[in-house]
């Protein structure tokens, strides 16, 4: 019945009038996304972060582009399934000046970004200097020197999207991660990280209303994953045997995580009552990576807490031989830290990053609105719901 309803619009517009306005989100014809404009950090980078500051080195992007794509991955993101099902074109990464096609959207997400402007530099902490209100600016560049630019036609025009699609096209989020490492970083308690997590919501809301008041109307948006379950977070945070769940994940850091969703959730819904023509949609991507995490052998894979690609270690990962890095031994160059023999059955690539078979499960388990709020697919996100977002 749901497929029919998705197939046939006739038959939608039967049971609508049958059934006033209760007829399930299903039964609506889908949006016809023509453009998206993604905003997040490494979860969503394709290739801002390599464009502005090195290419992130082999073996990343092996599975799926057999070279490096700007993605920390061994293939593809969540990102890259959401364009390939909106049957939209991977994006170009805004900072990308060779090779990049906006004509269907852009990214301005980049590795290492939070929603905060750093106080530190990338070569102290790692913090990308391209923060949310950075990308937001560079969004409003695109924005306002686009019309000029398609009236001219030509190759820049070809390589635009339309203006209309900045108000039919579905603005992504995946941020929020990073602000909470941040602080652990600067050595904070718990309770210090989170004291500022209602200024990173806030932060992130006023991108939103920005990005409203310059006519976006479909926000599709992901709440943070577990980041105690991160190599990298068990490795360079350690905690008690206490603080370890039956899965070997660090449980303070999953709780804050937790902490800053259930604001997440409340903000996007503070948004709902606020912006009078928008359709936002929570997703939560925390339970479905949890999920993957917890159940990993369930599912066919393998090793949940260990990373792909690094260097020994009880995770695999070691901070100072990241994946791909390259040491001099004996005067040659010689890469330490490889990938695993099968990526396809591992979740975690490099220690912070998901596997491109990770990345595939999570989209398909987010694509059909199970994990959202409201439960919307991906395909009818631009369907205001009044009522369900609670
Ligand atoms: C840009 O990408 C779109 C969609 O993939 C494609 O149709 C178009 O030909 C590309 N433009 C150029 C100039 O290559
Ligand atoms: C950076 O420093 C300023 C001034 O002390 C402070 O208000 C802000 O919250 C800090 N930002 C972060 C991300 O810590
Ligand atoms: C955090 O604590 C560690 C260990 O005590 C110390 O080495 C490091 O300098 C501290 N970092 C900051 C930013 O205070
Ligand atoms: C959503 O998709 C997942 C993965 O394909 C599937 O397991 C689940 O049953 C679907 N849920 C609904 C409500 O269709």
């Amino acid at each position: 019945m749901e497929s029919l309803c998705l197939k046939h619009t006739a038959l939608c517009g039967v049971l609508l009038s049958l059934t006033l306005f209760t007829a399930p989100a299903n039964c609506l014809e889908s949006c016809q996304f023509p453009a998206i404009f993604n905003f997040g950090d490494s979860n969503s980078d394709t290739g801002g972060l390599s464009a502005a500051f090195g290419q992130a080195p082999p073996p990343n992007g092996n599975t799926f582009f057999h070279a490096p794509a700007g993605r920390y991955s061994d293939g593809r993101l969540v990102i890259d399934f959401i364009a390939e099902s909106l049957g939209l074109p991977h994006l170009s990464a805004y900072l990308d000046s060779l090779g990049s096609n906006f004509s269907h959207g852009a990214n301005f997400a980049t590795a290492g970004s939070t929603v905060r402007p750093p106080n530190s530099t990338i070569s102290q902490s790692g913090a990308s200097p391209i923060s949310l209100d950075v990308q937001f600016v560079q969004f409003s560049d695109f924005h306002r020197r686009s019309p000029s630019l398609l009236k001219q036609g030509g190759i820049f025009a070809a390589l635009l999207p339309k203006e209309e699609f900045f108000s039919r096209a579905i603005y992504t989020f995946d941020i929020g991660q990073n602000d909470l490492t941040a602080g652990y970083k600067l050595n904070m308690t718990t309770d210090q990280v989170k004291a500022y997590v209602p200024d990173v919501l806030s932060q992130l809301s006023n991108v939103i209303r920005s990005a409203y008041a310059q006519g976006g109307r479909t926000f599709w948006i992901h709440n943070t994953g577990p980041v105690g379950c991160l190599p990298y977070v068990l490795d360079r945070f350690p905690v008690t045997a206490s603080q370890v769940d039956k899965y070997g994940c660090a449980t303070p850091y999953n709780e804050v995580a937790q902490y800053f969703n259930t604001k997440l959730k409340e903000t996007v819904i503070q948004l709902g009552k606020d912006l009078p023509l928008a359709a936002l949609t929570y997703v939560d991507t925390y339970s479905v990576k949890r999920n993957l995490i917890t159940q990993a052998k369930k599912l066919g894979f393998q090793d949940p807490l260990v990373a792909c690609c690094g260097h020994g270690g009880k995770y695999n990962y070691n901070k100072n031989y990241k994946c791909g890095v390259k040491v001099k031994v004996d005067g040659k160059e010689r890469v330490v830290s490889k990938s695993c023999k099968d990526p396809s059955v591992r979740i975690n690539w490099d220690g912070i990053h998901f596997s491109e078979a990770a990345n595939k499960w999570i989209f398909q388990q987010i694509a059909n609105g199970s994990f959202s709020t409201p439960q919307i697919p991906l395909k009818m996100a631009c369907r205001r719901q009044h009522n369900s977002l609670t």
